[in-house]
């Protein structure tokens, strides 16, 4: 297929340009992972004059011509909420939570597979496939019945949120469970893309993915109104972080503005290879067998390992862990105190809070990643459930408030 002109793919690795899309998204040369650089002069600020619900009024960031038709659900244009009681606990006064939770299928992952998906149109593919901890797959389901295509999703059987489970079938994707962890699935993934190409490879090695995902950036420089001192965000396969430094590294780059947040990527404790490397600044190395209850974030070998290394270093920012035990009582805190619900990975930005110490006045920017809606079973349902014999026994039982 002949590549449009006014974007090409650049290896992180070794800077060639690659001449087409390979199936498993790698350098031909170094195997080293894509990102798109957009040739065309892009008047960034005019980008923020188009108004509209989305990711897709940015389209003049994207790589796509302007009248390219999307495959979405309305995916972006989420809520920048204020935490100001989290805020106080943690010692902050300008606190906010970018609730990606409220997009199409319940995560952030919209905002990449929706761009990912469009350009598997344009190359007439009829089938997607990915690896996943749930959420790419509820996600991936939902974009290819939107477009009519196929969905193949490998995933760590019986490891994965009920709910997120059911959005995949009843969105009508085959799901393949394999006998291992993530990393294994993206394997079997990667092996699967190489042999077949009728499969287009949907997680976010792919560069499309990044692209849609960069559009939080943009949306959160909006909302704020500025550039916000630190962003803070879970990281498992660490494309997100890689993308939102992407949005704001183009924001900067366009003449937008003139700084850049620190990013702060975090990992739960038992799977936190990232973290390891960038605390030790010894060379990254995978982890076997990584174990958090965010399952989300139960990843050993991050795909996005260098790009989010480059993130973290080069806007001066940090990688942090926290405990499984610090992730569910942030999740309790921002459901009780915030009325925000998330799962349990994207409590762990709001956890790492309380040991970060950033200065007072910063302005901090977390990411709110997923939908707490997926995985209510952490909350006990039916067993938490106190008897009421009628209205004066839930009187008697309640008491005074306080
Ligand atoms: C809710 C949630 N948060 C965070 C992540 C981690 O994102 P990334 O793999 O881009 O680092 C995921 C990935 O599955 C996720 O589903
Ligand atoms: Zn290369």
């Amino acid at each position: 297929m002949k590549k449009p002109e006014d974007w090409k793919l650049v290896c992180i690795g070794c800077g060639a340009a690659a001449e087409t899309e390979l199936p498993d998204s790698t350098c031909r040369q170094c195997g080293d992972l894509l990102e798109i650089r957009l040739s065309r002069g892009v008047d960034r600020k005019s980008l923020f004059e188009t108004k509209g619900p989305g990711i897709w009024r940015f389209v003049g960031a994207l790589p796509f011509s302007a009248d390219i038709e999307p495959v979405s659900l309305g995916e972006g244009g989420t809520p920048l909420v204020r935490a100001e009681r989290l805020a106080s606990k943690v010692g902050l006064r300008d606190l906010y939570a970018k609730n990606d939770g409220q997009n199409p299928t319940g995560s952030f992952k919209d905002r990449g597979i929706s761009v990912a998906v469009t350009r598997a149109r344009t190359l007439g593919s009829k089938a997607l496939v990915c690896a996943s901890t749930g959420n790419t797959a509820a996600s991936l389901a939902a974009y290819a019945a939107r477009a009519g295509m196929n969905a193949v999703v490998v995933v760590p059987r019986a490891r994965v949120a009920s709910g997120k489970l059911g959005q995949a079938f009843a969105y009508g994707a085959r799901v393949f469970g394999i006998d291992g962890n993530f990393d294994q699935a993206l394997a079997t993934v990667f092996d699967l893309v190489r042999k077949d190409s009728r499969f287009y490879l949907m997680n976010s090695v792919n560069p499309f993915r990044i692209e849609g995902q960069k559009i939080t950036a943009f949306e959160i420089y909006e909302q704020l109104g500025r550039v916000p001192d630190f962003v803070v965000l879970p990281v498992g396969n660490a494309g997100n972080i890689s993308a939102i430094w992407k949005g704001f590294k183009e924001l900067r780059s366009g003449g937008v503005t003139d700084s850049q947040p620190k990013m702060i990527g975090v990992q739960a404790e038992g799977a936190a290879p990232l973290a390891k490397a960038a605390l030790s600044g010894e060379p990254f190395r995978p982890l076997k067998d990584p174990q958090t209850v965010a399952s989300a974030i139960r990843i050993g070998n991050p795909v996005s390992w260098r790009k989010a290394l480059k993130a973290i270093g080069e806007s001066e920012g940090r990688a942090v862990t926290v405990s499984d035990e610090e992730i569910m009582k942030a999740k309790e805190s921002l459901a009780q105190d915030e009325g925000i619900l998330v799962e349990a990975a994207s409590a762990a930005p709001f956890a790492a809070l309380a040991k970060l110490k950033l200065p007072q006045d910063a302005r901090v920017v977390c990411i709110a990643t997923g939908n707490g809606l997926k995985d209510l079973h952490d909350h006990g349902g039916n067993q938490r459930i106190e008897t009421a014999s009628g209205s004066d026994a839930i009187v008697d039982a309640i008491g005074d408030w306080h």
